[in-house]
Formats: structure tokens, C-alpha cells, sequence
């Protein structure tokens, strides 16, 4: 029997970070580039009940039975078992690589568990499709960070530009215009699930103030939607440059991001952000195409182990 494999893509969150954690609407565009994959392989001759995995870019060459119980990979692998109402384990090596940085704002942990879930299910037979697989990415989600808003996994899951709420769901959004944008990490790891839990802190103890710049962001997202949808590049760049002195306010920013974000708009950056969990992790820059090599330049001279380069294709519109 072949192996089955699949794909996740990382995602970036263009304006709402944290805000959608409490209610308000988040933009979130995949970044199809960076990968993780999946391959699930029939494992002839071991006894029954046995599952290996080769992760090696998590560390990983173990038994399902030696993980720890919160371990990513096991918990995804449960939750398509007992979705699908399998309750013995198969016998089957799986192989995980990723090129997604790890606790680093681009969602990495929604793209594991749904490439396992992907090619685990299509293993089994049985294929999940979208709307069940989000379901059980959320759970992923939950299980790894406590209080997830769910914009992750979806945007993973489906792999286009949405518009998340809570409380509605999402809405496939179609920009007008190609968009240009580099990604660059500050070198700084930060486990999302600190940085929401944080800001859970500081909202109880001031949400007058913060409540305030939560919903203020919320109408930025907004603002951005509309400046994406209508190829307004000038009112997007600013959404983002507000909505960061918005999460700077809220302490999510970092002097190794602000380095970079200082180094994007003086090399001609017209916006730029954290994206993620913040403090921490990768910002982002929305150039012109022309500026590519003097923006990621700068960004690399300014201490930016890596630079990437993505861009969010025009998608012609409904309307
Ligand atoms: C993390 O990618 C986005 C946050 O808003 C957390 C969440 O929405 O679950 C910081």
C-alpha cells in the first residue's frame, strides 16, 4: 500500500491578533509558501496497535505510546480516531516534516495537526472533509493553547483570505490587487498561549482601557478589509500601521520587532506589523514590488535571520 500524504499551509493574520480573541473581526490570508507535510505508510511486520513517527524536524523518532499526553501530533491523531469511531490503534509509521517555525506567529501548530489529520483520515479511508476537519483542528487548537479565537486553524484549513468572527464564522475575502509582503522573523520565539494569556491579565485588571483598544482594532480590521477589497493599498498601509501601535499599546510588541518594523518603513515600507501572538515571532511588510530588495535588505541588516517573500493573488470579485 503507498503512503498517504498530505499538506498545511502557515498563515499570516494581516490586522486583529488577539482582538478576535474577544469578539472582534480578524483578517487572515494563508501563506501557501511554507509547508508542513504529512505521510502515513502501512507498517508490515510490526504488531498490531502500533504507530511510529518521524518527526525530525520537531525532534521526534517515537512510539504514539512514549508521547506525553499533551504532545500535538498524539492529540491529533486521537481526535481523527475517535471522530471517525475507530477505537484500536492502526499499525502505520507517519512522517512529518515541516519548514514552518515553530512559536513564531505563522501557525504552526494548526498546520501540523491539520496535515496529520489530512493524511491520517485519508489513511483510515475516510477523508475528512473541511468543515469536520476544522472542527478537530479547533480542538487541536484548544488542547495546545487553552483559549484559541479559531482564526488559525480555519484559515489553514481552507487556505484563503477570511474575515473571522466568533461569533459568525468566516467570509472568503477577495482583494483587488496583488499584494506585495515580506516576513521576517525577529529571532525571538513566544508561545502564543503566553501572550493571550497575558493580555487576559492585563484586560481583567484595566478593561476600561484595554476593552477600548480591542474594539478600536476590530474597526481597523474592518477599515483594512475595505482598503483590500477595493485595491486601496494607501488605506491598508495605514490600517496596519495603526493596528500596530495598537498591539504596542497593549505591550504585544518587542524591541527586536520594533527594530524591524522601524528598518521596513525607512527602507520605503508603506506598513507593517507583528503578525501572531506578538512579543515576539514575525512581522510583516506591505511593499510595493519594486521595493522587495531594499525593504528585505534592510531587514536582514537590521538582525532578521530570515526574510520571506509572499504574495496575496487578486481574486476577481463577486460583486
Ligand atoms: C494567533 O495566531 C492569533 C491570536 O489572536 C490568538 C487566537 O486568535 O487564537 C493571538
Amino acid at each position: 500500500m503507498p503512503a498517504v500524504s498530505a499538506t498545511a499551509c502557515a498563515k499570516l493574520i494581516l490586522l486583529g491578533e488577539h482582538a478576535v480573541v474577544y469578539g472582534e473581526p480578524a483578517l487572515a490570508v494563508p501563506f501557501s509558501g511554507l509547508r508542513a507535510r504529512a505521510a502515513v505508510e502501512a507498517w508490515i511486520g510490526a504488531p498490531s496497535g502500533r504507530i511510529h513517527i518521524f518527526a525530525r524536524d520537531l525532534d521526534l523518532d517515537q512510539e504514539f505510546s512514549e508521547l506525553p499526553e499533551n504532545n500535538l501530533i498524539r492529540s491529533a491523531l486521537l481526535l481523527v480516531l475517535t471522530e471517525l469511531g475507530i477505537d484500536r490503534l492502526p499499525t502505520c509509521k507517519l512522517h512529518l516534516t515541516t519548514e514552518i517555525p515553530i512559536s513564531a506567529g505563522l501557525g504552526a501548530s494548526a498546520a501540523l495537526a491539520v496535515a496529520v489529520m489530512r493524511a491520517f483520515s485519508a489513511f483510515l479511508g475516510h477523508p475528512l472533509a473541511p468543515e469536520r476537519l476544522n472542527s478537530l483542528a479547533f480542538q487541536s487548537e484548544q488542547l495546545m493553547h487553552g483559549t484559541p479565537s479559531g482564526i488559525d486553524n480555519t484559515v489553514v484549513v481552507y487556505e484563503q483570505p477570511i474575515l473571522f468572527q466568533k461569533s459568525q464564522g468566516f467570509e472568503v475575502i477577495k482583494p483587488a490587487a496583488d499584494l506585495h509582503f515580506l516576513v521576517a522573523d525577529s529571532g525571538v520565539k513566544k508561545a502564543t498561549a503566553l501572550t493571550v494569556r497575558q493580555l487576559a491579565q492585563d484586560y481583567a485588571r484595566n478593561p476600561g482601557e484595554v476593552g477600548a483598544l480591542i474594539k478600536d482594532i476590530g474597526q481597523l480590521t474592518l477599515e483594512g478589509v475595505r482598503a483590500l477589497t477595493q485595491g486601496d493599498f494607501p488605506a491598508l498601509a495605514e490600517a496596519l500601521n495603526a493596528n500596530q501601535e495598537l498591539l504596542t499599546m497593549l505591550g504585544l510588541s518587542c524591541p527586536e520587532l520594533d527594530t524591524l518594523l522601524h528598518a521596513a518603513r525607512d527602507a520605503g515600507a508603506a506598513g507593517a506589523k507583528l503578525t501572531g501572538g506578538g512579543k515576539g515571532g514575525h512581522m510583516l511588510a506591505l511593499i510595493q514590488p519594486e521595493q522587495l530588495e531594499q525593504v528585505r535588505a534592510a531587514l536582514l541588516e537590521a538582525g532578521a535571520p530570515r526574510v520571506y517573500h509572499t504574495v496575496l493573488k487578486a481574486e476577481p470579485s463577486n460583486a
